[in-house]
């Protein structure tokens, strides 16, 4: 496909989950914005009229951030609706009909994982993926074996640089400077190795269940939901070593070089749980092994980081909903002020979401004749102004054919080679209440003098 920009957004899925919460709030934010002016085609297969599926939008945006009646009356008007099974001809003939001549679509597959396959191959063999690009959710593929089988598939009718592998995490801003924080201060660098970092620990909190996700769900759970991809991610934009340039391919071999150092997941190092009552669920199998919590410990065996624990930690029905990552720090090697306590170290937090800082705990000198300190947590919050979405962000991006903030495939790739050996796993999860951080077996997983350290509400800072 050429540098040219798509013309068309089609996207399957379009009564789901993602569309509901995220595809319609980035379109209408696109069109306020100036840049989607286009035909936009939703394909799923409940009956609606094209009426309903407004509807349906705009309810959407009532919900997740409001509606702006111009730019709601765009997208409106651009809107058509196609219902049909994603697998019988029949859908594909309407869609090829409805991209009418001179298409370059965009697709955005927001559909069941199983389903990427068997939809690029109907889209190939209509032709209505001729000159188009693929949008491809994850959790892209179910472990190593079918990530290769499915990108083996998808090349067979796509050249490389028109797919496009999305992880949500890669567009958000708090992401990007996790890099930009350390490649861009001098004081960073020289620390960020094994002789300085005590641990690394990253906690996924999320305060709401499985909300009505629980058909997906049980086909994922939450090691290929969100730590194979969004976590690991997050991990190696911290672990990473400074690329030559700014380039994206720069980047993306760093990338590339931190995933193949992590050694794959032990079953020791890992406790699952599952919360009380994901099973009342009539979608949840009964004796489901799904599990709804993770922690782990994982290892980067290279020279930068040998001997250092990156502590992962997600779930759902945990106190809070927060992506944190805390970088804690060794103690000073000689002590001139014994007051410092033993469990006590500097550290770096970097609080993703909802809301954004970043912050560095020191000590300082408390007034008076004795030199005796408190331990101080020096903030930068980030305050938002008018900024895109991720999912806004990454549909222009692929509009334009731009892959940067994109997932490169071998780092999926070497991503599933880190979680494979505990994909699947039999065993019943541990029982945890709804509202706590989860078993308690989890806190066995932390070396030394350390802990996890949980997130708390933005209000308590
Ligand atoms: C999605 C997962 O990819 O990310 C969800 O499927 C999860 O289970 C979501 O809730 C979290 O995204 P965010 O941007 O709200 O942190």
């Amino acid at each position: 496909m050429s540098g040219e920009i798509s013309n068309r957004f089609v996207f399957f899925g379009a009564t789901g989950d993602l569309a509901y919460k995220q595809i319609f709030p980035a379109l209408q934010s696109m069109i306020r914005r100036g840049n989607m002016d286009m035909p936009i085609i939703g394909v799923a297969r409940r009956e609606l009229t094209k009426e309903e599926f407004c509807e349906r939008a705009r309810k959407s945006l009532e919900e997740h951030g409001g509606v702006d009646h111009l730019a709601f009356k765009v997208l409106c008007k651009n809107l058509t609706y196609i219902s049909g099974a994603y697998q019988d001809d029949e859908t594909y003939a309407q869609l090829v009909k409805a991209l009418g001549s001179d298409a370059r679509p965009l697709f955005y597959l927001a559909i069941p994982p199983d389903m990427f396959a068997p939809v690029a191959q109907h889209l190939a063999a209509s032709g209505a993926s001729n000159n188009a690009r693929v949008i491809i959710e994850k959790p892209f593929g179910r472990d190593l074996a079918s990530a290769q089988a499915l990108n083996e598939t998808l090349l067979k009718s796509l050249d490389e640089s028109a797919i496009f592998r999305v992880d949500h995490y890669l567009g958000k801003e708090p992401v990007q400077n996790l890099l930009y924080f350390r490649f861009a201060n001098a004081f960073v660098e020289p620390i960020w190795n094994r002789q300085h970092v005590d641990s690394v620990q990253i906690t996924m909190a999320e305060k709401f269940g499985i909300a009505g996700r629980a058909k997906f769900y049980e086909d994922v759970g939450a090691i290929r939901d969100v730590i194979q991809n969004h976590i690991l991610q997050v991990l190696s934009m911290l672990a990473a070593d400074p690329p030559s340039s700014h380039d994206p391919a720069a980047l993306r071999d760093e990338k590339l070089r931190v995933f193949k150092s992590m050694r794959p997941i032990a079953p020791s190092e890992l406790v699952r749980g599952q919360f009380e009552g994901y099973a009342d669920d009539p979608d949840v199998t009964p004796n489901s092994p799904i599990e709804t919590f993770a922690a782990l410990r994982l290892h980067i065996d290279n020279e930068r980081w040998a001997g250092v624990p990156f502590y992962i930690r997600a779930g759902k029905k945990l106190p809070v909903t927060s992506t944190e990552v805390m970088v804690r720090m060794k103690r000073p090697d000689h002590m001139v002020f014994d007051e410092f306590k033993a469990d006590e170290r500097n550290y770096f937090r970097f609080r993703l979401s909802p809301d954004v800082s970043v912050s560095v705990g020191a000590r300082v000198k408390l007034p008076g004749e004795a030199m005796r300190g408190e331990p101080v947590e020096l903030i930068n919050h980030h305050r938002t102004t008018n900024e895109m979405s991720p999912y806004e962000r990454l549909l222009g991006d692929a509009m334009h054919g731009d892959p940067s903030l994109f997932a490169a495939y071998e780092s999926i790739e070497a991503a599933w080679r880190v979680v494979d050996p505990v994909l699947d796993m039999q065993s019943a999860p541990l029982k945890y209440a709804g509202g706590t951080w989860g078993p308690e077996a989890s806190a066995a997983l932390i070396r030394g003098d350390d802990e996890w350290h949980d997130p708390v509400q933005k209000e308590s800072y």
